[in-house]
């Protein structure tokens, strides 16, 4: 694969002139295609109000092709939400829950993963599967769905790449499980998607939810949420609104006594008016991803994390995340003494880094993307405490 130019690129990166930023995990700088497409957005609106709406229509559309290429799952599938939490409160409130039922989700999860489930507490089980904390990377053995999922859980939920140790989940053998026991498999793609090449078909995902404003930089609550087109006649929407039908600019607003008829594809998930300054930067930004080449996002990615890991390894750290490229994305986590004073210490270096609540207090979260070079990830261990890790 042709290495990428990276000067060129991060000419598009105007955070590059600023800062050594490191912290995408947390939310990302938007290349200026993504400000040019929104500011297009505004102009319009301001100089023709609704004349534009099928103009910004066909962007709806191509950013719910450039997801699915992404997501490597199906354009009818896609869908759009503000954040990661709407969408899984989608599913939260959709599954037509039996007393006695159960979900199945790691003990690391991030709060958006867990509350919508735990406000259901009394009369759903949460069962959490226990990450290991082993000498190669914290992570979520298989094994622990295997001994939690049982015929009364309706979802097995988990981030596909976790927010603080960085670990990748086997999306196959999770939804295996899952299949087995007639639960759906809902994954929150938040530290995936944009990152590393997600193949929701043949992983066998049922339903995903991500906010675009990390890995796809998108701005924010240009998030997406996907279901898998054949769970549509087994899941009703738990929200609609006019524009969740199949004709919403044709409908006959005398006679509501007929029902309605609900879209055929994902857009069924929609409620009102489409928040076209997210999904029109979404748009943007997803085009921006693939016009580079997404295998090489991908590629540049998982190297400049990895040499990131190189270099604290010799320097003595231990790391918290797996090594193997295929059990991690582009998150790096590492035990410091101290990490929040650390953290703040790099700010007034301009390093941004993030941790702390995201390490479960263990040390620094490390998110380098694509467009940062390995002169970069040289600055920033350079500039930490000589003193090694600590767990
Ligand atoms: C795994 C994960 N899920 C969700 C979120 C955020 O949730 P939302 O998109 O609802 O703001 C984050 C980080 O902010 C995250 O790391």
């Amino acid at each position: 694969m042709e290495r990428l130019n990276l000067s060129r690129y991060r000419k598009d990166f105007p955070v590059t002139r600023r800062f050594v930023f490191l912290d995408h995990a947390n939310m990302s700088p938007s290349p200026v295609q993504v400000g040019r497409a929104v500011n297009k957005l505004m102009k319009e609106k301001m100089e023709y109000a609704h004349l534009k709406f099928d103009v910004w229509g066909a962007q709806v559309e191509q950013a719910r092709q450039n997801v699915a290429r992404i997501l490597d799952g199906r354009k009818e599938g896609v869908w759009f939400a503000n954040n990661t939490s709407d969408g899984i409160n989608i599913i939260a409130n959709g599954v037509e829950w039996r007393k006695g039922d159960n979900v199945v989700m790691p003990n690391i999860e991030f709060p958006s993963v867990v509350y919508p489930f735990l406000k259901r507490k009394a009369t759903t089980e949460l069962r959490y599967a226990k990450a290991d904390y082993a000498e190669d990377g914290v992570q979520v053995p298989v094994s622990e769905f295997e001994r939690l999922v049982d015929d009364r859980t309706r979802v097995v939920c988990l981030s596909s790449v976790d927010y603080g140790f960085g670990c990748r989940y086997d999306l196959k053998a999770v939804a295996e499980v899952a299949h087995r026991h007639g639960s759906i498999l809902l994954v929150d793609a938040s530290q995936a998607a944009g990152a590393v090449q997600m193949n929701l078909g043949s992983d066998g995902v049922d339903v995903v939810a991500f906010g675009g404003q990390k890995w796809t930089f998108a701005p924010s609550a240009g998030g997406v949420f996907y279901m898998n087109p054949e769970m549509f006649p087994k899941f009703t929407p738990p929200f609609v609104g006019w524009f969740s039908v199949a004709d919403p600019m044709n409908q006959i607003l005398t006679n509501y006594t007929e029902g309605f008829e609900i879209a055929p594809d994902a857009r069924r998930f929609a409620t009102g008016h489409p928040n076209f300054p997210g999904i029109i930067g979404l748009a943007a930004s997803s085009q921006y991803l693939l016009d580079v080449g997404f295998a090489r996002v991908e590629a540049r990615g998982l190297e400049v994390s990895g040499y990131l890991m190189k270099r604290l390894r010799e320097a003595g750290f231990g790391i918290l995340t797996p090594a193997e490229d295929r059990k991690r994305a582009c998150i790096v986590s590492f035990t410091i003494p101290d990490g929040n004073a650390v953290i703040e210490s790099l700010k007034k270096r301009r390093i941004i880094v993030s941790g702390y609540l995201q390490t479960r207090r263990r040390g620094i979260r490390v998110s380098p993307a694509f467009y940062n070079t390995n002169a970069e990830i040289d600055a920033f261990v350079e500039s930490l405490p000589k003193s090694k890790s600590s767990s």
